[in-house]
């Protein structure tokens, strides 16, 4: 029998279901997480990422299949799973009648710390989380950016090997996400296991090694990044723009493309070389407002398994 600590994968999951009532909210997936590896959960709103996070967690027990987290049985071992995790909830739960470092402190304590060690511990993570200088700021003026990052501060008072982060950088302005993402790649740099849900295509390409693509309840394409952008995309993309009211048929650019989209304010062209096919477009006579040549990404890669953009 394998040890604890010689547990192939950190977390594994076999026709994993969550219900509530009669609804499925997860509807029996299969996932491996390795170690040392970021792993992400894209899909929409009510994808069921949320739910499988839980149950990862420990927080919600699994309804039906098989679920192994650090090679333990959280029906069984929930607490001493908990132990080694450090668990960033999508909506960020501090205790605001404390100080920034008293969030940290107080946390520290619960899981055993002495108090000088959990001062120095607390000390050490607001470094850490570029949080230094508001160590005796109370925490409902922080911004957006600074409470999530307080959040993950305290997800790693256990020093865990094992982080989940459900939505971390949701509703976050572009430079507090990259001040974020940052601190996600030294903590993978130190050997952390990440699992990342989110709905952001971006977010899941900068941070994840591999991910899984999840949509009402179901995984519907799992790979890296690229594995799946090169598995269910093109190359490019040439994006049309054509005047409100004027309609222009997918049909109508079927030669030119592998494949094409209409989208209500778009037509999507799906090619390994876009700006050739913008020259045809152009010999064609059609005047697009705007037209764009682009990577594929796996925003793509959602809207050709599911026919709906990831977020609405
Ligand atoms: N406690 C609950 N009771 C009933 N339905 C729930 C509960 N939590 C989530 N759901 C439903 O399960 C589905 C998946 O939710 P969730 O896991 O939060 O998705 P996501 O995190 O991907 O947005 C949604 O339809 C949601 O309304
Ligand atoms: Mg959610």
């Amino acid at each position: 029998m394998l040890g604890v600590d010689e547990a192939p994968n950190m977390v594994q999951a076999k026709a994993l279901v969550k219900r509530f009532g009669g609804f499925e909210a997860v509807r029996g997936i299969d996932v491996e997480v390795r170690r040392g590896e970021a792993f992400g959960f894209l899909g929409p709103n009510g994808a069921g990422k949320s739910s499988t996070m839980r149950m990862i967690a420990c927080v919600s027990p699994r309804s039906d299949g098989d679920l192994r987290v650090l090679g333990m049985d959280p029906d069984v071992e929930g607490p001493r799973i908990r132990a080694r995790l450090g668990v960033v909830p999508q909506q960020d739960n501090l205790d605001t009648e404390l100080t920034v470092r008293q969030n940290l402190q107080v946390y520290a304590r619960y899981f055993g710390l002495s108090r000088a060690r959990a001062r120095s511990k607390a000390d050490e993570l607001l470094e850490f989380a570029q949080l230094s200088d508001r160590a005796d700021a109370e925490v409902d003026p922080l911004s957006g950016g600074m409470k999530r990052r307080l959040t993950i501060a305290r997800s790693l008072v256990n020093e865990p090997e094992l982080l989940l982060l459900d939505e971390p950088t949701t509703g976050l302005d572009p430079q507090a996400r990259h001040l974020l993402w940052d601190r996600l790649f030294r903590l993978k740099a130190q050997g952390v296991t990440l699992i990342v849900t989110t709905h952001y295509m971006d977010e899941a390409e900068q941070l994840c090694d591999r991910l899984v693509v999840m949509d009402a309840g179901r995984i519907v394409a799992e790979g890296s990044p690229a594995e799946l952008i090169a598995r269910y995309s093109t190359r490019e993309v040439l994006e049309l723009r054509f005047p409100p009211g004027q309609e222009v048929p997918a049909e109508t650019f079927a030669d030119l493309a592998e494949r094409v989209e209409a989208l209500p304010d778009r037509v999507l062209l799906y090619t390994a070389a876009g700006e050739s096919a913008l020259e045809q477009v152009h010999a064609r006579g059609w005047r697009p407002l705007s037209s764009l040549v682009r990577r594929s990404t796996l925003e793509d890669v959602f809207l050709r398994l599911t026919g709906r953009t990831l977020v609405d």
